[in-house]
């Protein structure tokens, strides 16, 4: 728009204004100088009479002829004025006599002093008459018009990026857990995404709903056969080493499978929720004391995130249970600024090499198999706290702590 306008605006006042200009210009200036012509021609015209009265009736001239003198010292020039360049070339080349001109000022009537031999010849004439006056009016209307549409332009244009920001938002907050309601809005085509993105979001919650629901399925159907053998277990009386291995084997077993269920269902419909940091933090450090580790805990900034409690709070219990098991003293930080909860656990345990430390994510993968098989889990813990951590839209990384062992340090949005 603003190039179009400065295009047109550039035409016009090139073409048209100056064009116009000149010719009225070049009119007026032919008059007076076949006035002077007359004048010279005829002297027995005693005080220009005659010459005054055709002037003024048939040429809109008022003329007037002045004792000799000199003209008066030029005016200034105005800054910009095409009529005043304009006519006083066309005076300097269609007379080519000394002359003064005053066109300035917001007066209607421009005056024009031509140097005579008898006299000095003054010329009033309208302004209009030799200058292309209304076309500052077309301009006028050309930017109010421009003006008025940019302003439509920008209304429309906010109207139409505003769902797509929604939809943004929408998207944002359905990656970090959190429901929203959205509804399609805007243009055709922004409709159609944002269909397109809640179909999508509906087929995500439905397999997440369907992985639910057969896993629900299969534990059960386990924990009654589970169940079963535990009762016959406990109906044997005899006391061998094999039956003993056998009731550990069966304990084992449920509780893998306990574990192996909670990862499967991840956190699949609990809502998000503002949490106190701190009190979350305390409930973890008891636990911890009570099995008898040190444990230190700091919370600076705001202590209240928004997240899901208690797969938030199964999230960080999973790292503190790895620090418990694998170290005595353990120190857990909390720290919020305006974009991210940031959590550390760290502990004095040994740590996980480098190389290791993506590995130990992946699900059933355990380290220290033979280190101590008896108390092992089963190598689910980290994998839910990232699936957590992730489905939080943040993540959860493994680094070397400062009190000697693992650094787990856990990263969402708030
Ligand atoms: N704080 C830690 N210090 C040293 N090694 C660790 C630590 N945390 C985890 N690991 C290593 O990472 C492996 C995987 O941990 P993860 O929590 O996934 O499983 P797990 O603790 O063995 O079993 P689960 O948590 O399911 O009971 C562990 O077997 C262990 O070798
Ligand atoms: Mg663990």
């Amino acid at each position: 728009m603003v190039i179009l306008q400065s295009v047109l605006a550039y035409a016009f006042m090139e073409r048209h204004w100056q064009t116009v200009t000149r010719r009225l210009s070049a009119a007026v200036t032919q008059d007076i100088a076949a006035l002077i012509d007359v004048a010279e021609s005829y002297p027995q015209d005693k005080d220009y009479e005659t010459l005054s009265r055709i002037a003024s009736d048939r040429l809109g001239l008022d003329i007037e002829m002045l004792p000799p003198g000199p003209l008066p010292p030029p005016a200034p020039k105005p800054f910009f004025s095409i009529l005043d360049s304009t006519l006083s070339r066309e005076i300097r080349t269609q007379i080519g006599r000394p002359y003064w001109i005053d066109t300035v000022g917001r007066s209607n009537i421009i005056e024009v002093r031509i140097q005579l031999d008898k006299g000095v010849l003054r010329v009033l004439t309208r302004r209009s008459q030799a200058y292309a006056s209304n076309s500052h009016i077309f301009l006028m209307w050309m930017l109010g018009t421009s003006f008025v549409l940019l302003s439509i332009a920008v209304i429309f244009l906010r109207n139409q990026i505003r769902p797509i920001l929604k939809l943004a938002a929408a998207a944002e907050s359905f990656g970090k857990g959190r429901d929203t309601d959205f509804r399609p809005r805007g243009a055709r085509e922004v409709r159609q995404a944002g269909h397109a993105f809640i179909e999508m979001r509906r087929r995500i919650e439905r397999a997440m709903e369907q992985r639910t629901a057969m896993l629900n399925g299969v534990s059960h159907d386990l924990r009654t056969i589970l169940t079963r053998f535990k009762l016959s277990l406990a109906l044997m009386d005899e006391d061998t080493p094999e039956l003993d291995a056998l009731k550990k084997d069966v304990d084992e077993m449920s509780r893998m499978l306990e574990a192996y269920l909670s990862f499967a269902r991840g956190d699949a419909g609990e809502q998000s929720a503002p949490t106190d940091m701190g009190w979350l933090l305390e409930e973890l450090k008891a636990d911890a004391e009570r099995q008898g580790h040190a444990t230190e805990v700091t919370v600076s900034g705001d202590p209240v995130a928004t997240v899901r409690p208690d797969a938030f709070k199964r999230c960080i219990a999973n790292l503190v249970t790895n620090a418990v098991r694998h170290g005595n003293r353990i120190a857990i930080t909390a720290a919020r600024d305006p974009r991210w909860l940031t959590i550390t656990v760290d502990d004095d345990g040994p740590g996980v090499p480098p190389d290791h430390r993506e590995e130990v994510f992946k699900p059933f993968v355990r380290l220290d198999e033979a280190r101590n098989v008896d108390e092992g889990g089963t190598g689910l813990g980290l994998a839910i706290a990232r699936d957590i951590a992730r489905s939080h839209g943040g993540d959860v990384v493994l680094g070397e702590s400062p009190m000697g062992g693992l650094r787990a340090l856990v990263r969402v949005p708030v």
